[in-house]
């Protein structure tokens, strides 16, 4: 078993179950993954082994245990050491104990039973070599240029953070992916500031909102006479450029032959204007980005391959708002008090309603979806119409908010369908995830989710469950 190269040195592990079966297996995957590891069977044991001055990277820890369950532990824990990271390991039929664990401070969880490919990935997100952290003055937002902001809170976006002020300084090619409003752009502006070419210009082109035949006398330019109607010669934004850095976005978008005609230019540090024969030479850097599945338009063959490995040098993959959600407190508080200064208003009284319901919602828009968000209740200042709104939105994904099953129990609605509604939640979120570490494809979710293909079809559609909006 191999250790991902992301991982260095002797990370620690504390493993808190009181099943032994659980803890020898996962003790076994972890020590052949070269981690250092304690087990503990209790969460009381846990919580004497920090007062004793234990201090685990990460803690492993199981919610359901008799005497200090999990949720009790993760307090005790933070109570002790409040920047105690803790993934929590949970059975597929305890959503809400899940979201109240991310609620108090579990950073992530994994469900039981898990694999090593599970708990690689859960080591990978959290366990950020030393090397890699951040290196600014440990503020978690910072100006990068008139009224952008860039907001870095949980570990995956610290390390990237930290990539960035790396290969900021080496001029190489960036490939910025994640979904629509992760923040692509944000971190395109953040390497450019970062880069020897901070003085020069930053020229973005929107490959998708520019017609194909466009979009090349945009980039190249042309000389007068190139095509009709051009009447006077015009530099490209290339030539614009002048030193700077380019920004590609949506290069997803892109058809092939321009494509082809890119690579070019990357391969030789050459081109031409349209109808032009004199070569200019290209001096700049290319960064680019897209909300497109790149592996799957490569299969496709919408993408070129070629152009795909001179572009990635270097691959960012931001993850979705909903991977970080840690970070949504603090982003809630940074729009509201760059949104109220922005428009002269006070920042509207708001209790922790407002945040938990932050906190519950899927953010399929990401952090441009929160921004708005928080733009209309600066604006609005009513608190219960920005909460009813993200309820509404909730119901309508077929996720109903955490505060409808208190609604339930409050109400006395019965049992059984406060137990249907749980069940029904967690199946969603458990099928939700299969498709997502499979990318849709429904045969190996099925697989992984030990039902027939023809029952994940039937509660796909029964639940209304699509793939995430890009
Ligand atoms: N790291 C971040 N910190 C603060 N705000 C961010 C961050 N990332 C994104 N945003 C906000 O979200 C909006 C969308 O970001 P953008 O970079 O345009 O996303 P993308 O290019 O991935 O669609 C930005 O205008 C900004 O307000
Ligand atoms: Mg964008």
């Amino acid at each position: 078993m191999k250790r991902s190269s992301l991982t260095s040195g002797k990370e620690s592990i504390l493993v808190v179950d009181d099943d032994p079966g659980v803890l020898l297996y996962t003790k076994g995957l972890l020590e052949m993954a070269h981690y250092q590891v304690e087990t503990a069977a209790c969460g009381k044991e846990a919580v004497q082994r920090l007062h004793g001055g234990a201090r685990p990277d990460l803690i492993l820890l199981d919610m359901a245990m008799p005497d200090m369950d999990g949720l009790h532990t993760i307090e005790a824990c933070r109570r002790i050491r409040p920047e105690q990271k803790i993934v929590v390991l949970s059975c597929m039929s305890s959503p809400s104990v899940i979201a109240d664990a991310i609620r108090i401070g579990a950073l992530d969880y994994m469900t039981k039973p898990f694999y090593w490919a599970d708990l690689e990935a859960v080591m990978n997100r959290w366990l950020v070599p030393v090397t890699s952290q951040c290196q600014h003055d440990g503020n978690d937002c910072e100006l990068i240029d008139g009224n952008v902001f860039f907001v870095a809170a949980s570990p995956a976006m610290k390390k990237i953070r930290g990539q960035i002020s790396q290969l900021a300084k080496v001029d190489i090619p960036v490939l910025l992916l994640g979904e629509s409003g992760v923040g692509k752009e944000v971190l395109a502006r953040l390497i450019h500031k970062l880069s020897p070419r901070a003085r020069r210009p930053l020229v973005k082109v929107n490959c998708a909102a520019i017609p194909a035949d466009l979009l090349e006398s945009e980039l190249f330019g042309y000389e007068s006479g190139a095509f009709t109607g051009a009447t006077r010669a015009k530099p490209g934004k290339f030539e614009l450029c002048d030193q700077g850095t380019v920004l590609l976005d949506e290069i997803g978008e892109m058809n092939p032959q321009l494509q082809a005609k890119l690579l070019h230019v990357l391969q030789d540090g050459q081109f031409s204007r349209l109808g032009g024969r004199t070569s200019i030479t290209a001096d700049f850097r290319l960064l680019a980005a897209t909300n497109i599945d790149m592996q799957e338009a490569l299969e496709r063959g919408s993408f070129r391959a070629d152009l795909f490995y001179r572009l990635n040098a270097f691959t960012v993959q931001i993850p979705p708002l909903r991977e970080r959600r840690q970070e949504i407190e603090l982003l809630v508080q940074h729009f509201l008090n760059e949104f109220s200064t922005k428009f002269s208003l006070k920042v509207p009284c708001h209790s922790p309603r407002l945040m938990e319901a932050c906190l519950d919602y899927r953010w399929p828009g990401n952090l441009r979806e929160l921004g708005n968000f928080i733009k209309r209740f600066v604006v609005l200042q009513d608190e219960q119409l920005a909460i009813s709104e993200l309820e509404e939105k909730s119901r309508e994904m077929g996720r109903p908010p955490a505060s409808d099953y208190r609604k339930i129990s409050s109400n006395m609605a019965g049992l059984k369908s406060l137990v249907r509604d749980l069940k029904h939640s967690a199946e969603i979120k458990v099928i939700e995830e299969a498709l997502l570490a499979t990318k849709w494809n429904r045969k190996m979710a099925a697989f992984q989710l030990k039902i027939s293909c023809k029952a994940l079809r039937y509660k796909i559609k029964q639940y209304q469950i699509s793939p995430p909006r890009c």
